[in-house]
């Protein structure tokens, strides 16, 4: 439950800061001015907020999945991990070539079909940005409560 939770908080926030909104306007009158609050404040672009604090989570072993088509935690550090146009420091563990000796489970035969359905010989551009789904875990109480429960299949 707690894992969902923070997925979804996730990838709101990483919704919101690619948007370059804030909360949703949508209740403003048509006609009234609309003040948009981006995630960054008021931080020009050009500049980065200084970082909150956030802990890494361990090496651990891989966690179970709450639902079957779930993209599943990352159980490692990713502390330092890069994914940038000219490097996926994931691919480098998570390639199918590079399976063998990095341990690493393949990335999912999934993720080389492009959104018109062609299959590709190497990862799909909408796989590419590997946070944008995948996400490490910590073991916090949930920020708000809920009832969410793991699909019955996999109780
Ligand atoms: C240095 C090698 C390495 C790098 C780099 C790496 N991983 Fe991993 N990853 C692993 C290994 C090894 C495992 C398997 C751990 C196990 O099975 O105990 C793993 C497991 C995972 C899993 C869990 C798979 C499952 O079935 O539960 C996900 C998801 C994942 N990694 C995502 C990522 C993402 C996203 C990145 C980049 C931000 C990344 N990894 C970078 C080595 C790496
Ligand atoms: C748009 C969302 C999305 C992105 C981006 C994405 N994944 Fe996934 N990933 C998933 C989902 C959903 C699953 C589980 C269902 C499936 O296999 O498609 C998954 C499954 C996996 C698995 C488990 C495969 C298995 O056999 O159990 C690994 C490993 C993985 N992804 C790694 C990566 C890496 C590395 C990247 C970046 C190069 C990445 N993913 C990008 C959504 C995503």
């Amino acid at each position: 439950m707690k894992k969902i939770f923070h997925q979804l908080l996730r990838a709101t926030l990483l919704t919101s800061a690619l948007l370059g909104t804030g909360l949703p306007t949508a209740q403003a009158a048509d006609n009234a001015p609309v003040k948009m609050q981006a995630l960054r404040g008021g931080t020009p672009v050009d500049q980065d907020n200084a970082p909150t604090a956030f802990k890494q989570e361990r090496d651990h072993s891989p966690s179970d999945r709450d639902f079957v088509q779930q993209p599943p935690l990352i159980p490692h550090t990713i502390q330092g991990y890069q994914i940038t146009k000219n490097f996926n420091k994931c691919m480098d563990c998570h390639a199918w070539q590079k399976t063998k000796a990095s341990g690493a489970t393949k990335v999912s035969v999934t993720h080389f079909r492009t959104r018109e359905g062609q299959e590709l010989d190497s990862i799909s551009p909408r796989r590419y940005f590997c946070t944008q789904c995948h996400v490490p875990q910590t073991d916090a109480k949930p920020l708000v409560e809920n009832t969410f429960q793991r699909a019955r299949g996999l109780q």
